[in-house]
Formats: structure tokens, sequence, C-alpha cells
């Protein structure tokens, strides 16, 4: 059976790392049916339900690392829990983004990564990192609305009535590349920011691995960066 492999880059928390582990790692699925919406939130973009599956044409997905551009992220001890092999690279010590994504190339390049994965990684990256890796990332917002590192705190304060996530690919435009899948929730009357973020978060927990399956599933297919 086919496996392949993603690397999880991250800068803190980690939840949507620890999401993506247990959803994915060391299990195989394949494609079975047309998506079907799930309750509480509207997905778009994703066009194939996956199951676990050990049938011919089912891949097996392999974390082979867990990166972090902070020294105490909290995603690390999560990464560790979850038996999952870490590496740090501290963005605070380069000077320059260009020398920081060299050396980040230079560790993921040996991996021979299917994907790159990245979750909550706070780097603007440059053409050094998006010419070489193939790399999807989360952002807290339906883009092309709300980019940038407020994502959550401007769709919530903006008079629209829906909020959501976007699964994108990487490019060298900050949260810019073509969208791959988008997930939507209503806001509710009187909800304070907390409750928001955290029904964003829920929703980026189950939305994120149905995506980097989608995109792992489709890359010789429809799916082209
Ligand atoms: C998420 O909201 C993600 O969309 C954004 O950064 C946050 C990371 O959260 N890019 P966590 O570290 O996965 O908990």
């Amino acid at each position: 059976m086919q496996t392949k492999q993603i690397a999880i880059l991250f800068s803190g928390n980690g939840s949507n790392l620890e999401a993506l582990v247990r959803a994915l790692h060391n299990k195989c699925f394949c494609a079975k049916g047309d998506f079907v919406v799930q309750s509480g939130f509207c997905v778009g973009g994703i066009a194939k339900n996956f199951v676990e599956s050990k049938s011919d044409n089912a891949f097996r997905v392999e974390v082979v690392l867990a990166l972090s551009n902070k020294k105490d992220a909290y995603g690390l001890t999560r990464a560790r829990n979850l038996g999952i092999k870490t590496q740090v690279l501290e963005s605070a010590t380069y000077k320059d983004r260009e020398e920081f994504d060299k050396n980040l190339v230079e560790i993921l390049t040996p991996l021979k990564l299917d994907l790159c994965v990245l979750a909550g990684f706070m780097r603007i990256l440059t053409p050094v990192f998006t010419d070489s890796i193939k790399a999807v990332n989360i952002h807290p917002s339906l883009l092309p609305l709300f980019k940038g590192a407020h994502g959550i705190q401007e769709s919530f304060a903006s008079p629209m009535k829906l909020g959501g996530v976007s699964v994108h690919w990487v490019s060298e435009e900050l949260d810019g590349g073509e969208i791959i899948a988008q997930g939507v929730i209503a806001k509710m009357a009187g909800e304070s920011l907390e409750s928001y973020e955290e029904r964003i978060h829920k929703l980026e927990h189950s939305l994120y691995p149905l995506a980097v399956l989608q995109a792992l599933a489709n890359q010789t297919t429809t799916i082209l960066r």
C-alpha cells in the first residue's frame, strides 16, 4: 500500500497539529462516495468521503515530522505525547527570511514529503520555500476576506452573518494561494468572541484532516499547484 508522508509545521498551541495527527497518522484511507455535508456546518470543496480502509486503492498517511519555529511552542509537547518526531528551527535566530526558509527547505527536502501541512505556522514564507515545497495552510476566515494574523477577530467584528475557515495551497502571497476547501458557520446573536473562536477552532479541526486527505488523494489528478 502506498504511504503518503506529511510534515506539520506550527508555531504555538498546536491544536490543529493534534487534530491532524489523531485523524490521520498511521491510518489508511480510500475515497468512498461523494462528500456528505456534516451537521452543524457547511463545507465546500471536499468532493469525496474518505473512509478507513485497507483495500488496494487505499493509502496510508504518516506524519514524519512536527516542526516548530519556536522552542517553547506547546505543540511540541502535544506532538511528543502523540509519538511524533519533533524538530525546532528557531526563526528568532535568523536575521533574514530567505536564510530561515533555506534551512527549512534543507530539513524538509530529504524527507521526500507528499505534502507539507502548515498549522498555525506564523511565518511569511518567501519563494525560497514556496518554489520548492508543496504546502497547504489553514486560515480562520472565509478567504479572500480577513487575511493576516487577526482573521478571527476581524471576521467576528464584521457585519457578515457567516464566518468560517479556509484551507488553501501555499503561495508566496500571504493567505493567497488557491482555495482547496472552506467550512462555514452561522454567527449567533449575542455570542462572545471567545465562543465564536472556539467554534471556529472546532471547525478547523474537522475540516483540515478532510482537506489534507483530499489534497493527498488528488495530487495527480484535479488539484495541482
Ligand atoms: C489557527 O486558528 C489557524 O487557522 C491559524 O493559526 C491558528 C493555530 O492554532 N493559522 P493551533 O496552534 O492549531 O491551535
